[in-house]
């Protein structure tokens, strides 16, 4: 039923990905047709975008669950409270934010998430938006012989990069503050998944490796990797493939992480910025 909706708005952002939806309030339970519109708008635009929705955890998690089971951040700390509102923020004499290079979602899991759901609570003037590029548009528009080399691929992802002792600069300044206590050991756990997933409710090939969390071609060195991880990283998130979001206070998007990264712009030092996420859980990646 792609593109027929007849309870909700369905208006795309850009040529790639993403759609703003009107006509829904998240602050009360979704009737059935309802939700089964929103639920294909997502799956056709891979993340839509509510405008002015007032919402307390307990609404945003009752939608989230609509999807299925939730996560609970293994290493940053969620709202007091909420085991499963991971509160992301940035103060105003911060340098480094959370989520500022391209990424999907703990794809360090034996079953990363389904997506995230993310709100604003507190914006800045201007800046703080968030990009996302579509990973279905990144594999589809590789040639024909670089598709057949990646399908039979799998690649190594760990947390260690991000959340590890010896995890980048950046995430040791962005989490120094916003780390659980004693989990860098476990990041350094690594799991193999496919280079190329099919989505489990589109059916539809898309690239899955990150700048984030992956670290080498399964069976190959980090050297022997580094040139077509690269080429991957780089070709995944041309500006053709890319959607942009200006937040507003209320504004929530939720976005599918079988299919996507995303991106959290930082530029916007001296304002704060404080946003909820709530993850829903997905399944094992074929
Ligand atoms: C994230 O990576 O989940 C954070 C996105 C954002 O704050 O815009």
């Amino acid at each position: 039923m792609a593109g027929q909706y007849s309870r909700i708005g369905v208006k795309p952002i850009a040529g790639a990905l993403g759609a703003e939806i009107e006509g829904v309030d998240l602050a009360r339970p979704l009737d059935n047709q309802i939700f089964s519109e929103v639920h294909q708008a997502f799956l056709d635009h891979q993340v839509i975008f509510f405008r002015d929705q007032r919402i307390t955890p307990e609404q945003q998690l009752a939608f989230a669950r609509r999807f299925g089971t939730l996560n609970v951040h293994p290493y940053a700390p969620s709202l007091e409270g909420y085991p499963e509102v991971l509160r992301i923020f940035k103060e105003k004499e911060d340098r480094v934010n959370f989520g500022g290079g391209w990424h999907s979602d703990l794809t360090f899991l034996e079953k990363p998430p389904l997506g995230s759901i993310l709100y604003a609570r507190e914006v800045p003037p201007h800046g703080g938006d968030t990009m996302w590029t579509n990973m279905y548009l990144a594999y589809e528009t590789l040639s024909d012989g670089l598709k057949k080399i990646l399908d039979g691929l799998k690649a190594v992802h760990s947390a260690n990069k991000q959340y590890g002792i010896d995890g980048s600069e950046a995430a040791r300044n962005n989490e120094k503050r916003s780390m659980k206590p004693n989990v860098s050991e476990s990041a350094k756990a690594e799991l193999a998944q496919p280079v190329v997933r099919t989505h489990p409710e589109t059916g539809r090939k898309a690239l899955f490796v990150n700048g984030a969390f992956t670290d080498r071609f399964e069976g190959w060195t980090k050297e022997e990797s580094r040139p077509l991880l690269s080429f991957l990283y780089k070709h995944a998130v041309k500006p053709e493939f890319t959607c942009r979001f200006r937040w507003a206070k209320d504004s929530l998007a939720f976005w599918d992480n079988r299919c996507t990264q995303h991106y959290a712009l930082n530029d916007y030092h001296g304002y704060r910025r404080e946003m909820h996420r709530v993850t829903v859980d997905g399944d094992r990646v074929f």
